[in-house]
């Protein structure tokens, strides 16, 4: 393919090592961090690191201010701010790295069913405080651009401007969903790190992703990849480039991932448009049907969004919501995350179903450009047919064990 023409063949590592034994080789020129640079809008090449997937890229920032605590630059107790709804493996990232060096960990709480990106910025402000207090330092926020569960797109820009007028040291954008969902501007966005998937909505296989690092910060040359190899102290991009043989092949298709995105009319930005306006068509067709809601307003989704399931199913744990989405897979062919919303709903007036009763499961539909109305349909079928023959998720739990004495 033509663009794949300027990369050369034997390029395997973007610093060009091979087999890691004996002097490394000229260094190539990057040629993929140079295309994703540009795609994400940095400020130079230098900013831009592969690795594997965004837990790598939340490795790289987090152990970093583990070792801020260690060596003595952070104090103990100092602050890290988070997301409630972080994902999962960077919480307890945080847990492994940062709150066992001696950081208190301090949580946003979201609302959620949420209606606009303002309650967001005031519970940031309001667990900021908290943060804060008692002149505490924050050391690190770590926000998400989209979150995974319950799926909302988050106001980066407004929090991390936030995060620059209250003082807080760096700020880490895991945006695991962005590129491809949503437009990326890392020299808008202003964050210290930002790190996105290619391969979840950039076409590309697993696993790639980049970490985008703003550079001038004495910072860039401080950060290390977890996995340790010849480029050590060579900065980022060059000990991610290398670490250890394996399978590179993820890394070297990106051009061709471009290449093929730039076939769809208006490339990525065609694409993730489209997809967005039928995510939400589809959305609203579901909530009409099942007499609920979406639990983000538009502007609060990419290419995915939460769709509120009737009450009457009642989901009431997240072991009913996974038992009904492997039901709704086997029974009819349906695969879709459910969410089950633990959270005191019953003031929410916004999340109550049609009958008034308060919604406690939701749907997270996702549309890319394989998608079709049908898939939809089947699943808004499959939910009315579970009410109408009075289904409850009650039906799936294990029976309970008698227990003889
Ligand atoms: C917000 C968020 N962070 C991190 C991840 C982890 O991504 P990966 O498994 O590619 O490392 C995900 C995955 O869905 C995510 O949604």
């Amino acid at each position: 393919a033509a663009s794949m023409a300027s990369i050369p063949s034997n390029d395997v590592s973007e610093n060009g090592h091979g087999n890691g034994n004996g002097p490394s080789p000229p260094r190539a020129k990057r040629p993929r961090a140079a295309l994703i640079s540009a795609l994400v809008n940095a400020g130079d090449v230098s900013e831009i690191s592969l690795v594997d997937n965004a837990t790598t890229a939340a490795a790289i920032v987090l152990q970093h201010a583990a070792w801020s605590f260690a060596e003595g630059h952070f104090a103990r107790g100092d602050a890290v701010l988070m997301l409630h709804y972080a994902y999962g493996a960077v919480k307890k990232s945080i847990q492994a790295y940062v709150a066992r060096a001696g950081a208190t960990v301090v949580e946003v709480p979201l609302p959620f069913p949420v209606t606009s990106p303002d309650a967001i910025i005031t519970e940031f402000h309001a667990a900021l405080a908290v943060a804060k207090a008692g002149g505490r330092k924050v050391r690190l926020a770590v926000i998400d651009h989209i979150t995974s569960m319950p799926s909302v797109l988050i106001p980066v820009k407004e929090l991390v401007a936030i995060c620059r007028q209250e003082g807080v040291d760096k700020v880490f954008v895991d945006a695991a969903h962005s590129v491809g969902q949503v437009p990326v501007d890392v020299r808008d966005i202003g964050a210290d790190f930002y790190t996105s998937n290619l391969h979840k909505w950039f076409f590309c296989p697993p696993a790639v992703a980049f970490l985008h690092t703003r550079k001038g910060g004495p910072i860039t040359s401080q950060l290390h990849h977890p996995v340790v190899s010849h480029e050590y102290g060579n900065g980022l991009p060059m000990e991610s480039g290398w670490i250890g043989t394996r399978d590179y092949s993820a890394q070297i298709v990106v051009p061709e991932a471009i290449h093929f995105v730039n076939r769809f009319e208006g490339g990525i930005e065609g694409i993730r448009s489209r997809n967005h306006e039928k995510v939400i068509e589809m959305g609203r067709m579901l909530a009409e049907a099942w007499g609920t809601f979406l639990g983000s307003p538009p502007v609060m989704c990419g290419s995915m969004a939460m769709v509120g399931m009737p009450c009457c199913l009642c989901i009431e744990s997240d072991d009913d919501a996974l038992r009904v989405r492997t039901m709704l897979r086997k029974d009819f062919k349906v695969e879709v995350p459910i969410y089950y919303n633990s959270r005191q709903v019953k003031v929410q007036e916004m999340a109550k179903d049609n009958n008034s009763d308060p919604v406690t499961g939701y749907v997270r539909i996702s549309h890319q450009v394989y998608n079709v109305k049908e898939e939809y349909e089947r699943l808004r079928d499959a939910v009315n047919k579970l009410v109408a023959e009075g289904f409850t998720s009650a039906k799936l739990r294990p029976a309970e064990k008698t227990i003889i004495s």
